[in-house]
């Protein structure tokens, strides 16, 4: 049975709800045991920030909710882990790096590191982090006919947003997939990076 923690991360538009509900179908039908959650969470914290995007709270403010959100997400996911699931999540920590590290620039110096330094010693590690790697321009494209739900739409954001993901994603912990393939290839990779990912945590 697969266990562990692998989060989905990209861009908007980049197809990380499609591809993370394919692989929990997938993966179900394999008979492991899979629970799949997001973020921003659909608790009240989550709700705050999602209030907190249409009220325009400035950075710091929106960082902050962000990292309360995932503080008490990392309760739920840890009780899944602790039953021996596989946890997969539509966003996580790379998220605030990624996003707040780019609407943070200006703000302060060095973002990226102030949020990894905010998180440190309370967030919850993911063993894979699979990144959905497609252009901004794509991205955008995908989304522009959905209704506004709480969205980053500028193209000059999400280009920043996509350089601190491909620089996050210099460490192990990620895996970089191709997302502007069907989302059918894509997510069949992700089985097989997760397959191969957890496997060999487990043998070491
Ligand atoms: P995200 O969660 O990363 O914002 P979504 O999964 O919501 O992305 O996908 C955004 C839009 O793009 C949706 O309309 C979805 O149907 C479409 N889409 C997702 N993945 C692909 C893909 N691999 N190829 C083409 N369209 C896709
Ligand atoms: P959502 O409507 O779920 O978008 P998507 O379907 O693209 O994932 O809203 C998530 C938005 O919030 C998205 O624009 C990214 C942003 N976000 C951050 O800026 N920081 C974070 O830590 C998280 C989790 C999301």
């Amino acid at each position: 049975m697969l266990a562990g923690f692998v989060t989905f991360e990209g861009i908007d538009g980049s197809g990380k709800t499609t591809v993370s509900h394919l692989v929990l179908e997938k993966l179900r039908s394999r008979g492991h045991s899979v629970f799949l959650t997001s973020e921003p969470t659909s608790g009240w914290l989550g709700d705050l920030v999602r209030r907190g995007i249409q009220e325009d709270v400035n950075a710091i403010t929106e960082s902050f909710l962000f990292l309360a959100d995932r503080s008490v997400h990392i309760g739920q996911i840890r009780s899944h882990l602790e039953k021996g699931e596989l946890v997969l999540c539509d966003r996580y920590a790379d998220s605030t790096f990624a996003y707040q590290g780019a609407r943070l620039v200006g703000v302060l110096p060095d973002p990226i590191r102030f949020l990894q330094n905010a998180s440190r010693g309370w967030l919850l590690s993911p063993d894979l982090t699979i990144l959905l790697r497609v252009s901004p321009e794509l991205g955008m494209n995908r989304i522009k006919g959905r209704p506004m739900k709480i969205r980053f739409e500028d193209l000059g954001l999400l280009r920043r947003v996509a350089a601190n993901y491909d620089r996050l994603a210099r460490s192990r912990r990620f895996a970089v997939l191709d997302g502007a393939r069907s989302a059918q290839v894509v997510s069949e990779d992700a089985v097989s990076t997760i397959e191969r990912r957890l496997a060999r945590r487990g043998r070491t």
